[in-house]
């Protein structure tokens, strides 16, 4: 069976771009592979967190890969941090890698930009991802778009080790889905959707009550011509919303476009709202049930445990092959 890992980070509330570009992607993968999902706590610690809201974040997200529908019996779930071999393949990956490569990273880029305490972290950030993904021979990684470039560099620094030191990493394979891979903003539809932006009209957070959703998507911006039909470039807002209906209904693109003729913005954006509602009605139920749980606990307790083994393995197999340590008899 192949392997498949991925990470969320605990940083602020999750948004509908996370649930439908990833997790939702995570629950199908889980049947036919050896599953691997991650609450990257070190990397969300790149960037300033509040601790008391990080140690919040961080459970909450474990409820959530639950609540969405991860099946402990078949995934694994785990704390980044509760499993060291992360932190110290990390370490090595990023003597594998160049300031140079590293600078190029559009999220460093971003993240960085204009700042003035900018964490060395953030710039060693793409090593330690890899160190995530190579500990377990990782097949396929599921992610969004905004990650493409992290895969591609995981995969160089793969394929550098391998060929400087051993050949004992996996090379993974990206697998990003066709629609949904970039959710987009709703108060700006040519950027993306994201937890980290200040506004909180600009994403819907999974945990959103209905109203706040309704208000949300019916606010949302979009251009002052009513024909509703898919055109990123043209119509950057309503194809956003359309993709967003797409993917919470089962239903394709062209059908919503033709049920929609003539029926102007009001209405379906109204029906776009409804479905997202109902689309988080059974993950928000099934997440209130387990937040206050001891078996989220017991979870991640199992889930550290198993990943730890098969971590642990790797990052030995990668310490000899860098001639780390000493030599036993
Ligand atoms: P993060 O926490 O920013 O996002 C988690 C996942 O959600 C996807 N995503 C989106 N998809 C569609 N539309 C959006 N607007 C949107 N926003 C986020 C992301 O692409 C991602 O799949 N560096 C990673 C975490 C990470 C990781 C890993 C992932 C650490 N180690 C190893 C995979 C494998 C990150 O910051 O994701």
């Amino acid at each position: 069976m192949k392997r498949i890992f991925s990470g969320i980070q605990p940083s602020g509330t999750l948004t509908l771009g996370n649930y439908l570009g990833a997790m939702t992607h995570f629950v199908d993968l889980q049947e036919d592979h050896e599953s691997f999902f991650c609450i990257v706590d070190q990397h969300a610690i790149t960037v300033p967190q509040d601790k008391l809201e990080l140690r919040k974040n961080i459970l909450s997200l474990a409820a959530l890969y639950v609540a969405v529908g991860l099946d402990p019996k078949k995934a694994t779930l785990f704390i980044q941090s509760e499993v060291p071999a992360h932190a110290q393949l990390g370490w090595m990956m990023q003597c594998v890698s160049y300031i140079g490569e590293l600078e190029r990273m559009t999220q460093f880029k971003d993240k960085s930009d204009g700042k003035e305490a900018v964490s060395s972290a953030l710039l060693t950030y793409p090593p330690l991802m890899a160190a995530d993904i190579l500990l377990y021979k990782t097949d396929i990684v599921p992610v969004g778009e905004d990650q493409k470039q992290h895969l591609e560099l995981t995969r160089d620094l793969a394929e550098r080790f391998n060929h400087k030191y051993n050949d004992i990493f996996t090379i993974p394979e990206v697998r990003i889905p066709k629609q949904g891979a970039r959710i987009m903003s709703l108060t700006d539809p040519t950027k993306k959707m994201s937890k980290s932006n200040p506004n909180p009209k600009s994403y819907i957070s999974m945990l959103d009550e209905p109203n706040t959703i309704r208000k949300k998507i019916k606010s949302a911006v979009t251009d002052s011509d009513p024909d509703i039909f898919f055109d990123v470039q043209e119509k950057p807002g309503i194809s956003n919303l359309l993709t967003i209906h797409s993917l919470c209904t089962d239903k394709e693109i062209p059908e919503i476009v033709e049920a929609y003729q003539g029926k102007g913005y009001g209405t379906f954006k109204a029906d776009t709202a409804e479905a997202v509602v109902n689309k988080l009605a059974p993950v928000q139920a099934r997440y209130a049930e387990l937040i206050h749980s001891d078996e989220l606990h017991q979870i991640l307790d199992d889930g550290a445990a198993h990943a730890g083994k098969i971590a642990g393995s790797m990052l030995q197999k990668a310490e000899r092959a860098m001639g780390l340590g000493r030599k036993r008899k």
